[in-house]
């Protein structure tokens, strides 16, 4: 049977129902999930009583997946999956719990950044009977679109730095302590074009964040700085964003190209979040 795709807001963001996860897909069933992938940007699943087995096997369908390695902040038993959780074990986190404080997307200071992220609900906070920690995405190929042409034709050929160590600056600022050490000694920036050109559908898409974008290169820097603040906040305007709000054994998967996220901070740390991601490696 065809799956039916639900657009969930105007511009991105699309409910996938009539597939079930816990089993192989069928190669038209997978031709469709991509395709409405690739034309949504951000694809969700409600009610997969997923095993990681299941979570990784589903996330491969999209490419080559990122092997973390054990002991950094990966799970326990699979490279593949990493953990986001605000739940503590002998006095230490299981994951990593400072997702959503700034807009960023995933690994975009690495040479290779992420193409394709797959994020699953196994617990989700609840406080008052009302569920918390949302994730909000914005469309930035949506935003690229709509920028003026004249701000089309200044960002040709412009690259960017995009820094760890901006991040960790942000971080710092918010109050949380977590140690980067790691991921400042591997690999702590990288440099990338401000508008990339999406590699499966093509679509432009502007490629600055709030969280890693330290600087604009070949222009002055106060120029750089007002150009990224220009744009960090054009791309999370409201018309081009999807707001997920969780339900436990959700399964979202968004394209890292074509998208930014942030998680919302909003829940105290007696109420639960516990997420299993998977990314796939970028080619480009
Ligand atoms: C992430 O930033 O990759 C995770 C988002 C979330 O925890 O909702």
């Amino acid at each position: 049977m065809p799956i039916q795709v639900k657009p969930a807001a105007a511009v991105l963001g699309a409910e996938i129902q009539g597939a079930d996860l816990t089993r192989p897909l069928d190669a038209a069933t997978i031709g469709q999930i991509r395709a409405a992938f690739y034309q949504y940007e951000v694809i969700y699943f409600r009610g997969q009583m997923l095993t990681d087995e299941d979570h990784i096997r589903f996330s491969a369908h999209f490419g080559e997946l990122r092997k973390l390695k054990i002991g950094t902040q990966p799970h326990e038993t699979h490279p593949e999956i990493f953990v986001i959780s605000n739940i503590k074990k002998d006095g230490k986190h299981i994951g990593s719990y400072d997702a959503g404080i700034f807009w960023h997307t995933d690994g975009a200071y690495l040479p290779n950044p992420h193409a394709v992220s797959a994020l699953r609900a196994l617990q989700v906070p609840v406080v008052d009977g009302r569920t918390l920690g949302d994730t909000n995405f914005a469309s930035v190929s949506a935003a690229y679109e709509a920028l003026p042409q004249a701000m089309k034709k200044r960002l040709v050929g412009l690259k960017a730095v995009q820094s760890i160590l901006h991040r960790l600056s942000q971080t710092v600022e918010s109050g949380i302590k977590k140690d980067y050490s790691a991921a400042v000694k591997a690999d702590p920036e990288a440099i990338h074009p401000v508008v990339r050109v999406h590699p499966v559908n093509q679509r432009k898409c502007l490629y600055v964040t709030e969280g890693y974008t330290s600087r604009i290169l070949g222009i002055p820097e106060d120029e750089s700085r007002d150009l990224i603040r220009e744009l960090t906040a054009h791309c999370v305007k409201p018309e081009f964003t999807y707001l997920h709000h969780w339900q436990q054994h959700d399964l979202v998967v968004w394209d890292d190209c074509s998208t930014q996220h942030k998680a919302t901070f909003d829940y105290p740390a007696h109420a639960p979040r516990l997420m299993h991601r998977t990314t796939v490696v970028s080619k480009q």
